[in-house]
């Protein structure tokens, strides 16, 4: 890949810290469903009876942990092509772009899996997840996190889902000098944008049986912008008598989630852009990390479903890359494509594989490489 973007990527590693592994209790985890009727997956199968996907496996662990999701498919004979694709980033007029093949693939698939892409600090190209994001129009972010049996972490009962706004707010990347020593930046919310992403929420809310959305919000202090997104908000609710609908602001979200998860298991969260990206790794943190947690870009006509950890060149070709976040990111792809089968299987051998903790790889305090751990899953399946 282009060396724009090996020099830019920050020597950082996401995923959690070995902590000593806890007796377990297999109470197994319902099926997690994550689907999406804004975004109805329209893709068709090929010649072959599979269904293409484009995949992005991304830099640093990125081949190593796509393997393994594509090893497990296969032993699973889940009906998927993969379409490998590069995203090398092109400047097109001062703009960062991605190749038109690769726009191309997943307009064509629908669907996209990518694994991290490493996003250059301060300077540089526009983080390429954001030009994918923007490219596809991929309005909403569904970050679920679900504790798992086997990982111990201070609460074993978290079941938050968090959805993000993913194309605009503090993200919109405008910004300039005004004078030396002074910067604007533009925190841009739309009607149009956000009543996408609140539908989106209050849609999934049905869907996955969850009786009460609540917006996250900071409205007090941004009256214009979060007070659009929040009254946007309250004139959607009314399109859904039979759900909740309250707001809770920000810093008080972060304080009573880190002091008890448990009263959330019920909601479902809804936040513009740069509230979304910090709270969903709070999340993220309460079940483990990013290395255990799914997620998915959802558009109206594509979705990328991905691993939201960095790219680890650190340990990068090693084998010690734990490829359970891009796995869980591949079966909410596949319950967005309608394969449920073969998302809960794939689940379930996957949660027993962990709860089993024989197989795990370091960041869980195991001692398994990367295609031992995915061996693990597929004897169980
Ligand atoms: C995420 C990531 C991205 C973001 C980065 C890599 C640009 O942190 O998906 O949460 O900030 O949205
Ligand atoms: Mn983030």
């Amino acid at each position: 890949m282009l060396s724009l973007r090996a020099v830019a990527a920050p020597a950082r590693r996401q995923f959690v810290a070995a902590a000593p592994r806890a007796v377990f209790s297999v109470t197994f985890q319902n099926q997690r469903f994550y689907s999406s009727k804004v975004a109805k997956f329209t893709g068709t199968k090929d010649a072959s009876g599979n269904f293409p996907v484009s995949i992005i496996e991304g830099d640093g662990i990125g081949p190593e942990i796509s393997q393994a999701v594509k090893d497990i498919f296969a032993a699973a004979k889940t009906p998927i092509s993969w379409e490998p694709v590069d995203v090398t980033p092109r400047l097109v007029d001062g703009k960062t772009t991605i190749p038109p093949e690769t726009i191309e693939s997943i307009q064509r698939n629908k669907v996209a899996l990518k694994g991290p892409l490493a996003t250059p600090i301060g300077k540089g190209h526009v983080s390429l997840n954001l030009t994918l994001r923007r490219t596809f129009n991929l309005f909403a972010n569904l970050r679920p996190c679900r504790s798992i049996a086997g990982y111990k972490t201070p609460y074993d009962n978290v079941d938050t889902v968090l959805i993000r706004e993913n194309t605009e707010g503090e993200y919109s990347g405008i910004e300039h000098v005004v004078v030396d020593g002074v910067v604007q930046s533009i925190k841009l919310i739309t009607r149009e944008a956000s009543e996408r992403v609140l539908r989106f929420a209050f849609q999934q809310a049905q869907e996955i049986g969850r009786k009460k959305v609540r917006v996250v919000h900071k409205a007090t202090i941004m009256k214009m912008s979060d007070g659009l997104f929040l009254n946007v908000a309250k004139d959607i609710a009314k399109e859904y008598p039979d759900i909740e609908f309250d707001a809770e602001l920000l810093d008080n979200t972060c304080l009573k989630m880190t002091t008890d998860p448990t009263p959330y298991n019920d909601k479902v969260l809804v936040m513009p852009n740069l509230y979304g990206d910090i709270l969903s790794d709070m999340c993220a943190g309460l079940i483990g990390g990013l290395g255990l947690t799914p997620s998915g870009n959802i558009g109206d006509e594509c979705s990328i479903f991905e691993a939201v950890h960095g790219s680890a060149p650190d340990i990068a070709g090693q084998g010690l890359a734990n490829p359970t976040a891009l796995l869980l990111s591949s079966l909410m792809m596949l319950r967005h494509m309608e394969l449920n089968e073969f998302a809960d299987r794939i689940e379930k051998a996957t949660f027993a594989t962990l709860a089993e903790g024989k197989s795990l790889t370091g960041d869980l305090g195991g001692k398994a490489k990367t295609h031992e751990y995915a061996a693990a899953i597929i004897s169980k399946l």
